[in-house]
């Protein structure tokens, strides 16, 4: 996968929504094959020294552990690996692949291949270190040396954006950069048995773990998480609707089209309550919630109320709804239902017994 944010073409925002403020931004298109990046990479190494993202201990705002977090806990620094062991092997026999972690059906997601075009002279990229840090903040060449020099260098966040670092402070960007490897999947995939597919940006953020919840860091600040479920509601629609929209055109069987379809609806009950996500999927349904993005704002203290009227239907609105909850009305019994959830198995999964438990946890 050489894919990079700042090369993405950015599509065009719904032309209705454009007046309506102008931070809209539309949405990078999903994980499709992109153009060769702008800016080289460095490599894992170079980021996470002892005097930089390698310290021990947090040392402040940014903490500075973040590659000490990430090697020990975090398990994209484990995904590249994960392609060597059973579970991946079996699953790609079931399709026919030889070795997993020399099929591009699979390390477009659990690593990211980098032509060595792309890697700056005398570094060394490898995939061994899976889901590492400039898949997700983009490629370092040319703010790697700035960024870190802040007190003899006037170098803001900016500066390294514009110099290739992905804006992941942005949280549509922050939410579809996660997105693009958490959400769509091919049928066949499934069909092989690798796991089904769902995102919620709050649920996710608590467990990847997060190397940024530093005191000083945005997402500490006070109504965060509320806005980052909104968003995250409307990105996920919309890749699942982009999702449901490829499996259709590929003419997928009536299992494999009926689970995105059920996925589309479970994000469109949620997000449904933010702004209006309804129409058949399409373009232009796309193209409304690429102009939604940006205007969704973060939901009151009414909005655990407005979930009330949400009744799921299936596994994947269960999940949803009980995500939902954690963030606006977050209670021992509503935790409890989460961490059941995130263990049950979809099939076999007693909708009626859930049901009943979460109308006593959301009393
Ligand atoms: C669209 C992106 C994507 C593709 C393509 C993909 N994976 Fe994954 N894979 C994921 C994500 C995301 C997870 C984690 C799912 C979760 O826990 O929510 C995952 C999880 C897994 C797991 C379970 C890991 C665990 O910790 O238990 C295995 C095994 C796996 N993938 C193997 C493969 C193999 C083999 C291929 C190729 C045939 C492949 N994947 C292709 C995104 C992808
Ligand atoms: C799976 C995606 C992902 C990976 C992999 C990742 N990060 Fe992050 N990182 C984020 C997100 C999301 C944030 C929060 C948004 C922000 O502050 O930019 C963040 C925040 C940070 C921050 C905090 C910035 C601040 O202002 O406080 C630092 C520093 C950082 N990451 C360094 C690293 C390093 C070093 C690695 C590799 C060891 C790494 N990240 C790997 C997604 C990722
Ligand atoms: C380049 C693809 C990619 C990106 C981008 C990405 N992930 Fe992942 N993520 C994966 C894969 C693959 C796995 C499975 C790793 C494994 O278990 O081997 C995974 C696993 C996880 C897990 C562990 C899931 C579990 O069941 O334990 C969490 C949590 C997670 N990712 C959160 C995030 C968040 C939050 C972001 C955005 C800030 C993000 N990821 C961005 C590919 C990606």
């Amino acid at each position: 996968m050489t894919r990079h944010m700042g090369r993405w073409a950015w599509m065009a925002g719904a032309v209705a929504l454009v007046a309506l403020a102008a931070s809209i931004k539309p949405l990078p298109a999903g994980p499709a094959p992109a153009p060769p990046p702008d800016f080289k990479y460095v490599g894992t190494k170079d980021c996470n020294t002892a005097n930089c993202h390698g310290a021990e201990k947090p040392k402040g705002t940014p903490g500075l552990d973040e590659g000490t977090i990430w090697t020990a806990k975090d398990k994209h620094s484990k995904a590249f690996t994960q392609l060597y062991k059973k579970d991946s092997a079996d699953i790609a026999k079931k399709l026919g692949i030889k070795t997993a972690a020399q099929s591009d059906a699979c390390t477009k997601c659990h690593t990211l291949i980098v032509d060595k075009a792309n890697v700056v002279a005398g570094k060394t990229w490898s995939p061994q270190g899976g889901v590492s840090c400039e898949v997700c903040h983009g490629p370092a060449e040319k703010w790697l040396v700035p960024h870190s020099k802040t007190e003899a260098v006037k170098w803001e966040h900016a500066e390294s954006i514009k110099h290739g670092m992905t804006d992941l402070r942005d949280l549509s960007v922050w939410a579809a950069d996660c997105v693009r490897c958490h959400l769509k999947i091919d049928a066949a995939l499934i069909d092989a048995g690798h796991p089904r597919l769902n995102f919620e940006l709050v649920d996710y953020n608590t467990r990847m773990p997060p190397h940024w919840a530093t005191a000083k860091h945005p997402s500490q600040q006070p109504g965060f998480d509320r806005k980052a479920w909104a968003v995250g509601q409307i990105v996920s629609l919309r890749e699942a609707v982009v999702g449901l929209l490829e499996r259709r055109k590929a003419g997928a069987p009536q299992k494999a089209l009926q689970e995105a379809e059920a996925l589309v609806s479970a994000y469109r009950a949620t997000a449904g309550l933010l702004a209006d996500v309804s129409g058949d999927p399409s373009e232009e349904l796309i193209k409304k919630l690429d102009g939604l993005v940006g205007a969704v704002a973060a939901p009151g203290d009414d909005f655990a109320a407005k979930l009330g009227g949400l009744t799921p239907v299936d596994f994947d609105s269960a999940r949803q709804l009980a995500l939902a909850y954690r963030v606006f009305k977050r209670t021992p019994a509503i935790d409890k239902l989460c961490e059941q959830i995130a263990a049950e198995k979809r099939e076999g999964f007693d909708l009626a017994k859930f049901k009943a438990e979460l109308d006593a946890a959301r009393k």
